[in-house]
């Protein structure tokens, strides 16, 4: 099995078989495109488990995904697809850059969730671009552009549904896409606290990596608690 990629949160390995990747995910955080980074012991198994229940859960809700099956405390088996270099982020409520972007208060709730592309460059940190720089970039057709939206779209459905069963309200989440070998599209990556913004309804706690970004006590604890709401749906 050999190391393919190794990223800011998790290790790409090959498997024996063809068309399926391992993941492997790791115990460091970052914020700020690496400027704040730390060694967390715990955190790997955490997110490996919340992705896999949520991938799991949006597989049973109609959307697939690259997620096959989780292995260990720290690894899930994936198929393997050519990942499409946007950071495709859903809100539902202005927290983060968009706050800071376009002077919406945080907490301001978007009447329709709103959908925005980041080129996935980290030498140029990621910055945001419009449906043409996204043609004009190679990235991705008209054609492509609208399913990406539509499935973002379908996936912050299911996702809100999923969490409003649990008193929890989805602020805003990134997610990434792949192409496999047939040109089909299918969510990759991870859902977890790292790639969300969680509020709990009726308080001003939160379960996700702002956590971490603002110094605001203990991510384990967090995301423990917030796996355990998440084990309340089964
Ligand atoms: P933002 O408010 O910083 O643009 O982030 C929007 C959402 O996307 C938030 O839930 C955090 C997530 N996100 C990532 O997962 N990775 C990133 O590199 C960035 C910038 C945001």
């Amino acid at each position: 099995m050999s190391l393919l990629y190794e990223g800011k949160a998790k290790r790409i390995f090959s498997t024996d078989e063809d068309g399926v990747l391992r993941v492997e995910y790791k115990d460091e955080v970052t914020a700020g495109n690496g400027a704040k980074k730390d060694h967390i012991d715990g955190k790997g198994r955490l997110n490996n488990q919340i992705t896999s229940i949520i991938f799991e859960y949006l597989k049973e809700h109609g959307i697939q995904s690259h997620f096959i099956e989780q292995t260990s405390e720290t690894e899930q088996l994936v198929r393997s697809v050519e990942i499409i270099p946007l950071e495709v982020v859903v809100r539902n409520i202005a927290a983060g850059s968009i706050t800071r972007r376009l002077g919406f208060d945080k907490g301001h709730e978007f009447e329709t969730p709103l959908v925005e592309f980041f080129y996935k460059n980290d030498d140029l940190n990621d910055p945001l671009i419009t449906d043409d720089h996204v043609k004009l970039l190679n990235i991705a057709n008209e054609e492509e552009i609208a399913k990406l939206k539509k499935m973002a779209l379908e996936i912050n459905k299911a996702l809100v549904e999923m969490l409003d069963s649990i008193n929890l309200r989805l602020v805003d989440f990134k997610i990434e896409f792949g192409r496999t070998k047939d040109g089909d599209i299918l969510l990759a990556d991870e859902i977890s606290p790292d790639t969300c913004r969680i509020w709990e309804k009726d308080s001003d706690t939160n379960f996700d990596k702002d956590v971490y970004r603002e110094d605001r006590g203990s991510i384990i604890d967090t995301y423990q608690t917030f796996l355990n709401k998440l084990e309340e749906l089964k």
